[in-house]
């Protein structure tokens, strides 16, 4: 594999349990020689879509020019892209949803009606990491699915989740040891 990857972090915490999932998917890949470019989105400042609709009508890119701009055209590049966050009030982060916001940029103007909904094409890979306080599984086990609907529009034909409830913390416990094993297991079907 001579993959571009990248990984786009949603959490604010610095010792994160999505962030540290996040690079056990980047360890795997990279040990097959991806080049991973990771961004912690809490350190960024953007915006938002602001829906200015400039990506339907004059642009085939955002025109927002903020510390987002260069992160969305590496996404274009890559055929990877490891997203993760942890669930705050039954959602990605605030960050998180910002960025996936921007996203909307990849969308073609006509992509209501036609087959072809994404500039990016098809055929890319996500990886969805997502953390929670609640150790119930059932909870907020609609976060993905809802996703992965508008992310199969954007060209992200396989949709991998990897998902740790009520770990709160990287301390070696068992429980966050299978949820490392699980983002291993994950990124070892990446491109199989
Ligand atoms: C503002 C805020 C809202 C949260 N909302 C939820 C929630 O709705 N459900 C839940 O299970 N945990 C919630 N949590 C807990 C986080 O999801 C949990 O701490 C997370 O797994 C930490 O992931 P991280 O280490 O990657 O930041 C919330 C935490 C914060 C700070």
């Amino acid at each position: 594999m001579n993959e571009q990857v990248v990984m786009v972090q949603g959490s604010p915490r610095a010792a994160s349990v999505s962030s540290a999932l996040a690079e056990e998917v980047g360890q795997v890949l990279k040990a097959r020689r991806a080049h991973i470019m990771r961004v912690r989105l809490a350190e960024l400042t953007y915006r938002g879509c602001i829906a200015c609709m400039a990506c339907k009508t004059s642009h085939e890119h955002c025109v927002v020019k903020d510390d987002l701009t260069e992160v969305l055209e590496a996404v274009r590049k890559a055929g990877i892209l490891v997203l993760s966050s942890p669930v705050y009030f039954g959602d990605v982060t605030a960050q998180t949803k910002g960025f996936i916001d921007r996203m909307f940029s990849f969308l073609t103007p006509d992509f209501y009606e036609s087959p072809v909904k994404s500039r990016l094409g098809t055929g890319r890979t996500l990886v969805f990491v997502q953390t929670q306080g609640q150790p119930e599984e059932g909870a907020f086990a609609d976060i993905f699915p809802r996703y992965k609907f508008f992310f199969e529009w954007l060209g992200y034909s396989r949709c991998y989740l990897v998902r740790a409830c009520g770990i709160e913390t990287t301390a070696d416990t068992p429980a966050y040891r299978a949820a490392c094993e699980q983002a291993r297991r994950v990124a070892a079907q990446l491109g199989e």
